[in-house]
């Protein structure tokens, strides 16, 4: 069985007095058990969209969605049960600590507070998160060790499905590769799948088994990235990403993501 499958999937926004915008339009894609699957793209090309649908966020307009086979519509209950969302705008007890925050999630989950505590500490440290901010309100961190703990508590519990929206964006490249690390080993380790967006050619191309190129809700490409880049290398001389992107939508791949941080 599928770990995830979508079948013709589409999405649209009503927008202003313009009309609407196709954020996904026809999309099908599968991912085995215990795959990590990127999705590429770059700013509004559906990727956010696509994760909420698979998260039960958002209902989709037309094509069926699965998750280990429950429906994300019908069945939406069954499917939070099996999943995990991580995205930028993670949610948070503010006033609580960071420590605070994954222990109330443990406590959910069963998990014991002495165990938990351990691991969260663990977890914290690996991704360098400084130790004087572990007992700090959350409201007083910056984004990117906001981040960091939104991360943590995914992997102090981790779900048959790991949704993983831009896990690295505005991350230094230090911390970057410490959450490269941290999901390729919770796959060795528990098998879980993981399904992530990125801004990130070289993410995508080191951790990801195959990818997605999405562009204005389509999928302009998929397999794995090595496949991809053989398509577009000429003379034997290895393809990026970036000039996959290209051959495959006739546009230069932008990467906002400075903007988006200033
Ligand atoms: N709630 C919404 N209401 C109206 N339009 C929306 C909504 N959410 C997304 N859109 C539009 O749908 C398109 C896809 O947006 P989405 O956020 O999925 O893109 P993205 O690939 O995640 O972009 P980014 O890289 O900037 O995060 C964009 O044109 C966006 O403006
Ligand atoms: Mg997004």
């Amino acid at each position: 069985m599928d770990a995830l499958s979508i079948k013709g999937l589409k999405k649209r926004f009503l927008k202003g007095r313009k009309g609407e915008v196709r954020a996904l339009w026809g999309i099908g894609l599968r991912v085995a058990p215990g795959e990590i699957y990127g999705v590429l793209g770059p700013n509004g090309s559906g990727k956010s969209t696509l994760v909420r649908i698979v998260a039960t966020l958002l209902l989709p307009d037309a094509g069926e969605v699965r998750v280990f086979g429950y429906d994300v519509v019908r069945e939406a209950r069954k499917v939070r049960e099996l999943i995990h969302r991580v995205s930028t705008e993670a949610a948070f007890f503010k006033k609580l600590s960071p420590m605070e925050n994954l222990l109330y999630g443990a406590r959910l989950y069963g998990i014991p507070g002495r165990i938990a505590a351990r691991r969260a500490r663990e977890l914290f440290s690996r991704l360098g998160l400084p130790p004087e901010r572990v007992g700090k309100p959350m409201e007083q961190l910056s984004r990117g060790q906001q981040q960091k703990v939104a991360i943590a508590r995914a992997f102090l519990h981790p779900p048959r499905l790991l949704l993983l929206d831009e896990p690295t964006t505005g991350l230094d490249p230090r911390s970057k590769r410490e959450v490269q690390e941290l999901i390729l080993e919770l796959r060795e380790r528990e098998g879980t799948t993981v399904f992530l967006t990125t801004h990130d050619m070289d993410e995508a191309d080191r951790i990801c088994d195959r990818v997605a190129i999405l562009d204005e809700g389509r999928i302009v490409a998929q397999g794995t990235p090595a496949a991809l880049k053989a398509r577009v290398s000429r003379d034997g001389a290895e393809a990026t990403m970036e000039e996959v992107f290209f051959a495959v939508t006739g546009k230069e791949w932008r990467d906002d993501e400075s903007t988006e941080a200033v």
